[in-house]
């Protein structure tokens, strides 16, 4: 992979340092710039809020095993068929993303640091977006 994990770990921890602050900020600025989704959450937040964290901190964790990170992310994929999840969500939830880490990564991001984690979104995508196509298409189990 031509990611450097070390630089996508390390703007991670850094944007962690500020708990749940980070994903409050990150839930805010998708909800302002695509109100079109905020009818699939639930009402109230805070318990998604630390479960899309520890799914993030799962990831980052596993940069350097495709074979895990396939998995995690495949399995993440099909169960986001049930919450009404379409591939063309996954732009406006990465750039939403992407900006709550710029925002909290304080010195620790740089335009590499930018292009790594777009290059991580990327492979989210791409595998989350197939696993929920299959899952939608053919009802396969979760
Ligand atoms: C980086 C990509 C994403 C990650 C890591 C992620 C992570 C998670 C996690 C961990 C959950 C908790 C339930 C579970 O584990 O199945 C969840 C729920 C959910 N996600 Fe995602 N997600 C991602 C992308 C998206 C996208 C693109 C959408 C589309 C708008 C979305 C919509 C939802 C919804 C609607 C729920 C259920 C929330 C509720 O119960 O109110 N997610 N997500």
């Amino acid at each position: 992979m031509s990611i450097d994990p070390v630089l996508v770990k390390s703007t991670f921890a850094a944007a962690e340092s500020h708990g749940t602050e980070v994903t409050a900020w990150f839930y805010r600025h998708l909800f302002e710039h695509h109100p079109d989704v905020r009818p699939l959450f639930a009402e109230h937040m805070d318990e998604q809020q630390d479960r899309l964290f520890a799914a993030l901190g799962t990831l980052v964790s596993q940069l350097e095993d495709t074979d895990a990170l396939v998995g995690t992310l495949t399995a993440l994929g099909r169960r986001h068929a049930a919450y009404g999840t379409l591939p063309e969500h996954f732009p406006a939830v990465g750039a939403s993303l992407i900006a709550a880490l710029r925002h909290f990564a304080g010195d620790t991001w740089s335009p590499e640091a930018e292009a790594a984690w777009a290059a991580v979104y990327g492979i989210v995508a791409d595998t989350m977006g197939r696993a929920l196509a299959e899952a939608g298409t053919s009802g396969a189990d979760g």
